[in-house]
């Protein structure tokens, strides 16, 4: 009777054993596992997708081109200007002498520039009738000149080159004049 209920007593210490380690083989499974899931997360293509995504949108974010900026005396002044910026502003950040009395509102001519390659005044949106309006007071007027606040930042005018208008006479000195057409 002893013997039995010793037996019995032995028999469930043991079951309860194998549980235990049956849990614990789990449990050192699942830990096996954690690296595959891991490895899994880093193969997974939404993963991929919306990393790529975020680095696509943070590019245009930050997208910039290069423009040049030349003064009075000749000197230039090259500049990064995020796209969709206007050359007035840009103008204004980098401490260029370009006025803009209006700051943006076509009712001056004071941010007048000059384009100096043709192939990218060509690239231009076409100017307005107010534009043209104001252009046609401005001093030193030229087949490329435009208004500064109207010419926007986009990808395709990187390496745009503007002068300032009032190099236009020096530019006149030194040989400079924009290419016709
Ligand atoms: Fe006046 Fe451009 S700032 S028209």
């Amino acid at each position: 009777m002893l013997a039995s209920r010793l037996s019995r007593i032995l028999g469930q210490i043991s079951k309860e054993s194998v549980i235990g380690q049956t849990s614990l083989t789990r449990r050192r499974y699942a830990g096996g596992s954690f690296t595959q899931y891991v490895h899994s997360l880093k193969n997974r293509p939404f993963s991929t997708t919306t990393i790529d995504k975020v680095h696509e949108e943070g590019s245009e974010q930050k997208e910039k081109i290069s423009v040049t900026f030349v003064n009075k005396d000749g000197e230039e002044s090259l500049i990064k200007v995020p796209v969709g910026m206007s050359m007035l502003e840009a103008a204004h950040e980098n401490d260029i002498e370009l006025e803009g009395a209006c700051e943006g509102s076509l009712a001056c001519s004071t941010c007048h520039v000059i384009v100096m390659d043709m192939e990218y005044y060509n690239k231009l949106e076409e100017p307005t009738d107010e534009e043209n309006d104001m252009l046609d007071l401005a001093f030193g007027l030229t087949e490329t000149s435009r208004l500064g606040c109207q010419i926007v930042a986009k990808p395709e005018l990187d390496g745009l080159r503007l002068a300032l208008p009032a190099a236009t006479r020096n530019f006149a000195v030194d040989g400079f004049v924009p290419k016709p057409h």
